[in-house]
């Protein structure tokens, strides 16, 4: 399997919880390596277009208010089979069928305020990047 980027966000209950550090330290243990990484404050706009697809979505609201709550870091990890290998190392959306050992077992709090976020494909990953970083900000 070729190198690839994925995007990742370490979500506002995490960065209130000082545990930036201790998710990238995960990443970086399974292989993954910090090509980009900011900490912002989204803009309502950023989050209501970076979750467009789920704008129907009873909780979309309530997803928007949250990502804008706190500070986040939006990040490009870049690995072998990288946008898998982060999905499995987030665990599952909800931290209650998260395995043991993931970022979300181990520290999201409920299915909203999960910690982290991470593309579902390659082509996704391209798209996420895209809205957070220019090419000049990625070193690989
Ligand atoms: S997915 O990625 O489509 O399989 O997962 P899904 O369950 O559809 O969730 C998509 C994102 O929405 C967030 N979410 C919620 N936020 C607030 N309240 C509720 N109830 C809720 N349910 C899901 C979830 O954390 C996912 O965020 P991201 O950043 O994409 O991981």
């Amino acid at each position: 399997m070729a190198v690839q980027r994925t995007f990742s966000i370490i979500k506002p209950d995490a960065t209130n919880r000082n545990l930036t550090g201790a998710i990238n330290a995960i990443f970086e243990k399974n292989g993954l390596r910090i090509v980009a990484q900011k900490r912002i404050e989204m803009t309502q706009k950023q989050a209501e277009t970076f979750y467009a697809v789920h704008s129907e979505r009873p909780f979309f609201g309530e997803l928007v208010e949250f990502m804008t709550s706190a500070p986040v870091v939006v990040q490009v990890l870049e690995g072998e089979n990288a946008v898998l290998k982060h999905r499995e190392v987030m665990g599952a959306t909800n931290p209650a069928e998260a395995a043991e050992g993931t970022v979300r077992k181990e520290f999201a709090l409920s299915i909203g305020e999960n910690s982290v976020h991470g593309s579902d494909s390659e082509e996704n990953a391209a798209i996420e990047i895209a809205q957070f970083f220019s090419g000049n900000e990625i070193v690989g």
